[in-house]
């Protein structure tokens, strides 16, 4: 089974607790840089001391021990899960797991969904990148240097699957019902599919936050997620 994590993409904190009071079942959200920015660490409090898991989708990216200090604090602000870059390099991966002691899974975002191949490579300054052994090569760095797993597309779980083997905390965003826009999302799947494959966190946001009733909707994602596996 997989866990759904709704991902809180509003600019309004109010907005965000309006909305999860509509969804008694959620335990897992994710605050990004937009509602962080908005909103601070006030509400990431308000979150979890409903008792929620917050995922902290910052994709922190810089010195070692700037990050190191970035995971401490979200370390002590009750956060349950928080993304780094793998592109960040091994000291930095190295830093943040150091930091996150026993209950704060790090883990790293790989080859951003929104690069097509010719955009990576104009990045990286690498001519004949593929983008998939690339993510593959990533993820076994990020687990190399102590991460709890990565952020991958939909196409991309199963051969990271096999390469980070069954430990590994593996987290997707791009899922969508089989009746829902796909939005600005490329690579999408359905929520049976992804934990099929073996993700173990299913990042949902437009599908559940711009339903006619998100609890619905929501429940709809929790049921497929965990008809898998156990
Ligand atoms: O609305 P939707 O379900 O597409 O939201 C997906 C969420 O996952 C958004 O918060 C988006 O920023 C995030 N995300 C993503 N692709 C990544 C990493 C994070 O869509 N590679």
């Amino acid at each position: 089974m997989a866990e759904v994590i709704v991902a809180l993409d509003l600019t309004s904190g109010l907005d965000a607790v309006r909305l999860l009071d509509r969804l008694p079942d959620v335990r897992w959200v994710k605050v990004g840089s937009i509602l962080m920015t908005a909103e601070g660490p006030d509400l990431i409090r308000v979150l979890a001391d409903r008792g929620l898991r917050v995922f902290l989708d910052l994709k922190w990216h810089d010195i070692p021990n700037t990050v190191a200090e970035a995971v401490g604090a979200a370390r002590a602000l009750g956060v349950a899960m928080a993304t780094v870059h793998t592109l960040g390099g091994a000291a930095m991966m190295q830093a943040a797991a150091g930091a996150a002691g026993d209950h704060l899974a790090i883990v790293g975002v790989t080859v951003l969904t929104s690069h097509d191949a010719a955009s990576y490579r104009r990045a990286v300054g690498r001519t004949g990148v593929d983008l998939a052994r690339e993510v593959e090569r990533l993820a076994a760095e990020a687990a190399e240097c102590g991460l709890a797993g990565v952020v991958c597309a939909p196409g991309e779980i199963a051969p990271v699957r096999r390469r980070l083997g069954p430990d590994a905390a593996i987290v997707v965003p791009g899922i969508r019902g089989r009746s829902d826009a796909p939005g600005d999302q490329v690579r999408v799947a359905t929520a049976a599919a992804a934990a099929e494959a073996g993700a173990t966190h299913l990042v949902v946001g437009r599908p559940i936050l711009l339903a006619a009733d998100p609890a619905a909707a929501f429940r709809g994602f929790l049921e497929e997620a965990r008809c898998i596996g156990s």
